[in-house]
Parts: structure tokens; C-alpha cells; sequence
């Protein structure tokens, strides 16, 4: 999964290698940005311990876990929409099933959770996870249990997650949890708490860990990576604080790329979300100087509109933003560039909307994830701002957006017939078993005849055609990756 927010992952049920003696079943889905669905790992891998293997019918369940997202108002009632789903399995079915509520939604929501949703047994927050078996004991004793308490310190770096679904190639690291951007639209950094980040050390493990077991990719992922900073430990905002010699040997994000690159330099690394205001030239340097850094940045911008742009408090203008893109282009030419963004943030005109669409033709993006504002409780705009653009206009201004994006796809999709690209393999394409399909360093999804080549191979293809969203081609031998 490579998007924000993968429509076709939403409520994917995990499953994982069946430990032996565990006795109890768990189901757990996720909802969702990819950090939740990388956390879902995290947790899997803590009720292994605990006894629990995964399965993927709820009627055997004894536990079920959905991991929830509170970042637009339709994703937390698709979440509503499941809990009476398993209320009704538990009360046709399943009577000794217990049923939690883990990430933004138990943040936002906390106990009323347990007032509201009355089939609702424990609520955990997205640090709260090392405390599951404590709470499932609570559980178990016939009471409630809830932990929503957000942590100055956790990574969960020392839990080495069990990978769920996985393609056994690509792979999710998290490098920074929490955000503190504040972006006045944006529930984030009240779900997940103070940004921090995570040892180096413990990320390069995992890493080499992964290429062991035969993976071949690494997205490294943050609610904004851009700032990782590592000084031993602590907030990002106290960095001021850290010693000489902490400052001296801090790791930032550049670096972090740099170790990741070096340490293993066979593997492609990509990270997500970058933003524009942490977003440095040292990076674009870093991943111009190793091959295995792929060219692809996901950079969202979410409004064109400098006035739009400060009431959201994006903390860069149209002007900035358009500097970043033209460091990209000078450095890495053929840079895959991705964005976000949101119709009809409070006060936007149509003259704002037209200044949206212009940046999106300057910077030609390759895809987009593309949503109408939708009000969040406790947020900046919610308490200081009227959500005052009528539905029927944010859905027309989304719309033309969508549509300007996927004629910008197009042109950077047919940009590449003719070419010969890397691809990594990543599995059969959904079309036909005699295909494979994989992603270029660009991210753009290849497909071509099988022939002897297998899963993890990379591979260079000639591109003979495409569509909208992909490419079509033909294998011409192995990359010198391989
Ligand atoms: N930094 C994060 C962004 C989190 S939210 C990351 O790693 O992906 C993902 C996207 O959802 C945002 O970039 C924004 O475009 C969108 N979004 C966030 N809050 C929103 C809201 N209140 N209404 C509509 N879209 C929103
Ligand atoms: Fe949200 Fe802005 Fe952080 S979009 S996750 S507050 S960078």
C-alpha cells in the first residue's frame, strides 16, 4: 500500500503466520492512513505474545479489533457502520466476543466511546498498545478497560511488527509518530499526539531484518518525515533544549535516507508524507545521489491559494512551494511528484479554487489523493472558522480537481512510451495471471508478460503503451539492480 489513504486496503482484515499453542482468535481490520495499518502490525505482533492468533472470520473471533481513523467525517462513520456489523454477529453468533476500538477514533472520542457504542469493550489509543495485555485482563474480569494516554516517548521500537498480508517484498517502516504542525483542518495532531522520533539505529535493524526475509522495498513513514530529528531521544519541539553534543550527532532526515541508503544498497527505499515546510534541499541532494532512493515524492500542497494556504496554516506560500518543485526538477528530472488536497476550505473563492488548479498544471503531478473539507470537532478551523462552502460547491470544485489530475496522470503516463524502466515486481496483475505487476522508481504501476521472471526480480521493461493509470509493456532483461 503506497497511498495515504489505499481506498482499496479501507477495512482489509490482517492475518499472520499462526503461532503454535495460541489458543484465542483475533480479527483485527484497519482503516485508514498507512500508519494505521502499520500499527496494526505492531499490535498483532504484541497479542502473539499474548496468546492470540489472527483469523479472518469474525464469527470465530474471540477478540475483535478495528483500528480507526478520525481524519474526515466519513471515515469514522464507516467505522459506526462496522461496530453495528459486529454487534449484530455477536448477538447471532458469536455471544463471547469482545470488541475494541484502537487509533484516532478511541483518541478523539475516549470513553464516550464506551457510553455510545454500547458493544464497545476496550478503547485504546495509538500509544497505548504495550498496555493491550493489562487492558485485556481488565477485559476478561467482565470490565471495560481504556487507554488513551498519548506518550512524549513511544516509537514502538523495540517491537518488531509482524507483517500482515504482506507481498513479502514491500514493506511500511515507521520512522516518526504524532505531528506538530498543526494544520488548522487537521485532527492528526490531537489523535496521535507530539511528533517523535525514532532511533536510528532500531530503524536500520528493522531494515536489514527485512532484506533478510527477501524484501526488497522500504517505504519509510511519518505523519511528516521531512522532520525527523533524532538527539537521543525526546519531542522534536525540545531539540532546543538537547546538549552540544546531542546537537552535534543529531540525525535528521537527510541523513536518515543517507544510512538507510547505504546500509542497504540493493533495497529501494521511498518515504511518506513530506511536507513543504520541513522539506530540504539536502533531501532532494540525498536522493539524487543513490540510485536506490526512488524518485518519487509525495508532497501535498492541499490549496494553490497563498490566502488559503495561511488560514490552514501551511506554513509556506504558493511562491515556496513552487521553488521545491523547480530544486526537484533540476536535480531529478523524471521525479514522480504526488500531492493532497482539499476543496472548499472555509472563505475559498472561485478565484482561490482557479489558483488550485494553476498550481496543479506548474507542478504536473503523476496522482493525487483529492478530498472536500470536511469539518473535524476541535480543530482550529472547526472552533475559529465557518464552514461556510455549500457541499454542493466543494463536490464541483473537487470534482473539476479530480478531473484536471487524471488528465495530468495521463500525460506523465504516456511521457514514459518508448521508455525502458525499472520495475520491481510485486505480484500477478489483477487483470491477468499471465502478467506481472510492479512499480517503476517513479510509482507508477507496469504491467508485462510473466515470462520466466519471479516476485522480487527487478526488472527493466519497455513501455509499449498505456492507460490512465498504468503502464504496458514488455521485459527486456534483468536491471543491474538485480
Ligand atoms: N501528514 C499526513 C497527512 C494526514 S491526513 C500524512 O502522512 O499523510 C491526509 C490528508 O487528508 C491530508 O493531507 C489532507 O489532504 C486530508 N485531510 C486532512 N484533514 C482533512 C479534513 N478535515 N477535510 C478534508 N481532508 C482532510
Ligand atoms: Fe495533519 Fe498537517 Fe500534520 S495535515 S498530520 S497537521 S502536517
Amino acid at each position: 500500500m503506497e497511498k495515504t489513504i489505499d481506498e482499496s486496503k479501507q477495512g482489509e482484515s490482517l492475518i499472520l503466520e499462526q503461532k503454535e499453542g495460541n489458543k484465542r482468535k483475533l480479527f483485527i481490520e484497519s482503516y485508514g492512513c498507512a500508519m494505521n495499518f502499520s500499527d496494526s502490525e505492531i499490535v498483532a505482533s504484541i497479542l502473539s505474545e499474548q496468546g492470540f492468533n489472527t483469523t479472518q472470520t469474525i464469527e470465530e473471533a474471540d477478540l475483535v479489533l478495528v483500528n480507526t481513523c478520525s481524519i474526515r467525517d466519513k471515515a469514522e462513520q464507516t467505522v459506526r457502520k462496522r461496530l453495528e456489523k459486529y454487534n449484530t454477529i455477536k448477538n447471532n453468533h458469536n455471544p463471547k466476543m469482545k470488541v475494541g476500538v484502537l487509533g484516532c477514533m478511541a483518541e478523539r472520542l475516549k470513553s464516550k466511546f464506551l457510553e455510545e457504542e454500547k458493544i464497545v469493550d476496550l478503547v485504546v489509543g495509538p500509544d497505548a498498545y504495550k498496555d493491550l495485555p493489562n487492558l485485556l485482563a481488565e477485559v476478561d474480569e467482565g470490565r471495560d478497560a481504556i487507554n488513551v494516554i498519548l506518550s512524549k516517548e513511544e516509537t514502538y521500537g523495540d517491537i518488531s511488527p509482524v507483517r500482515l498480508n504482506s507481498n513479502g517484498i514491500t514493506a511500511f517502516v515507521s520512522i516518526t509518530r504524532g505531528c506538530d504542525n498543526m494544520c488548522t483542518f487537521c485532527v492528526v495532531p490531537f489523535t496521535r499526539g507530539r511528533e517523535r522520533s525514532r532511533d536510528p539505529q532500531s530503524i536500520i535493524e528493522e531494515v536489514n531484518d527485512l532484506w533478510s526475509k527477501g524484501y526488497k522495498e522500504v517505504t519509510l513513514l511519518g505523519q511528516n518525515v521531512d522532520s525527523y530529528l533524532w538527539y537521543g531521544g525526546g519531542l522534536k519541539k525540545d531539540f532546543d533544549k538537547a546538549s552540544d553534543i546531542q546537537k552535534a550527532t543529531a540525525v535528521d532526515f537527510a541523513k536518515l535516507l543517507d544510512m538507510c541508503a547505504v546500509a542497504q544498497p540493493k533495497m529501494r527505499f521511498r518515504f511518506s508524507t513530506s511536507n513543504p515546510q520541513d522539506f530540504t534541499i539536502d533531501v532532494i541532494e540525498t536522493m539524487a545521489k543513490h540510485k536506490n532512493i526512488c524518485n518519487y515524492i509525495h508532497l501535498p500542497v492541499q490549496s494553490g491559494s497563498d490566502r488559503i494556504l495561511k488560514a490552514m496554516n501551511r506554513l509556506h506560500t504558493r511562491e515556496e512551494y513552487f521553488e521545491i518543485i523547480d530544486n526537484i526538477r533540476r536535480l531529478i528530472p523524471d521525479c514522480g511528484i504526488s500531492q493532497d488536497m482539499i476543496s472548499g476550505f472555509p472563505t475559498e473563492t472561485e478565484e482561490d479554487h482557479q489558483d488550485t488548479l494553476s498550481l496543479m498544471r506548474y507542478v504536473k503531478y503523476s496522482y493525487g489523493y483529492m478530498f472536500a473539507y470536511s469539518e473535524r470537532p476541535g480543530t482550529l478551523a472547526e472552533r475559529k472558522l465557518e464552514d461556510d462552502i455549500p457541499e454542493a460547491i466543494k463536490k464541483r470544485r473537487l470534482a473539476e480537481i479530480v478531473q484536471l489530475q487524471r488528465d495530468l496522470s495521463e500525460e506523465v503516463m504516456k511521457s514514459n512510451v518508448g521508455k525502458v524502466v525499472e520495475v520491481l515486481i510485486e505480484k500477478s496483475s489483477k487483470k491477468s495471471d499471465a502478467e506481472w505487476s510492479g512499480r517503476t522508481s517513479e510509482n507508477l504501476v507496469a504491467v508485462f508478460p510473466k515470462e520466466n521472471y519471479k516476485e522480487g526480480d527487478f526488472v527493466n521493461v519497455k513501455i509499449n503503451s498505456c492507460t490512465s493509470a498504468t503502464l504496458i509493456g514488455e521485459a527486456v532483461g534483468y536491471s543491474e539492480n538485480n
